[in-house]
């Protein structure tokens, strides 16, 4: 009802008055005053003037349904969007609503309180300035194939950032680089039998407006936000939806059209790592290498100091830059 009050009030540049309101919804003129203080306290700024009725001034810049819906063009991704001021993480409770809940919802908040990264490290980020978001996937394919869905998002990412004339580029497989500072990063997880995926939750943490200082001490050299690295505010909404776009897009292409040419393609083009020295860190080894390619299956080729090459899977292992980059 309260979504339904305020795409009245979006739709109408002009004074709506209450009556025409509860008219238009069949619904008292008491309900749509107590929806329209609802929305006032949520940040919209709604003018009221008496026997003119209401009038949309501004929307605040959080990330419910009503607000991103506008910029997205997909078929099946955000067609449901769980919206929180805060949580302890968007991944954890993507994973707790997946049986119930379907393909493409979902969960983005605008703080969390333990906010998960990769390798058991956490994630965190001041309020409202990030974008946080967990998109539930159930793609019937073979869990073999799940860790591509990074390379995906990685790939979304980019693009949606070049849209605003932004270059980011690609830490193979889950980090967005720009000037060596990392802005990005996606955690994948997998709920699946042997041959059969029950749902894959992809987490993106994207910072935007974060200051040099609001990063945790013993990563402020290596973290940056769009902001702090180029200087430029990005509409949050907008670039969700971009983001959005892109990756329902390179989804299809990939698990429904078996297609990863271009995935692949831009993984390459946006690659921080390709042609450079690296040091490859496993559960109990480490080693120097060459990165040579990323193979058309979305695996990193290296090149061992003794000449031997090796297929990364982007696993459990992780590739750290041997000259600054992260
Ligand atoms: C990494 O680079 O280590 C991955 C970071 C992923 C962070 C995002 S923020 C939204 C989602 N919820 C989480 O708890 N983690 C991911």
């Amino acid at each position: 009802m309260k979504d339904k009050v305020l795409e009245i009030l979006k739709e109408n540049k002009d004074y709506i008055s209450g009556e025409k309101i509860s008219n238009i919804l069949n619904v008292s003129r008491t309900a749509v005053w107590k929806n329209i203080n609802t929305l006032k306290s949520e940040g919209y700024e709604i003018d009221s003037v008496s026997r003119k009725g209401y009038r949309l001034i501004s929307s605040p810049d959080i990330l419910t349904y009503e607000e991103i819906s506008p910029y997205l063009n997909t078929d099946f991704i955000g067609k449901k969007i769980l919206y929180f001021n805060t949580i302890d993480s968007t991944n954890k409770k993507a994973k707790e609503i997946a049986e119930t809940s379907s393909d493409g919802t979902l969960v983005i908040s605008e703080e969390q309180t333990s906010g998960r990264g990769r390798l058991g490290r956490n994630w965190t980020s001041p309020k409202g300035k990030s974008l946080l978001i967990s998109i539930l996937l159930k793609p019937k394919i073979d869990p073999s194939k799940v860790s591509n869905i990074t390379l995906v998002g990685a790939a979304a990412l980019v693009k949606a950032l070049e849209d605003f004339d932004i270059q980011g580029l690609i830490k193979w497989p889950n980090d967005i680089i720009i000037n060596d500072k990392k802005i990005a990063g996606i955690l994948t997880e997998l709920s699946a039998e042997i041959n059969q995926v029950n749902y894959v939750v992809m987490g993106i943490g994207v910072n935007l407006y974060t200051n040099k200082e609001e990063f945790p001490e013993d990563i402020r050299n290596k973290a940056g936000s769009i902001l702090s690295e180029t200087g430029k505010t990005i509409d949050r909404k907008k670039f969700t939806g971009k983001f959005l776009n892109y990756f329902e897009k390179y989804y299809k292409e990939y698990f429904l059209g078996n297609n990863f040419h271009e995935i692949i393609k831009i993984s390459k083009e946006k690659s921080i790592l390709l042609g450079k020295e690296v040091r490859v860190i496993g559960r109990d080894y480490s080693y120097v290498a060459k990165v040579l390619d990323i193979t058309s299956e979305g695996h990193l080729l290296v090149q061992k100091e003794d000449g031997a090459k090796e297929e990364i899977y982007s696993g459990e292992v992780s590739v750290r830059g041997k000259n600054g980059y992260i």
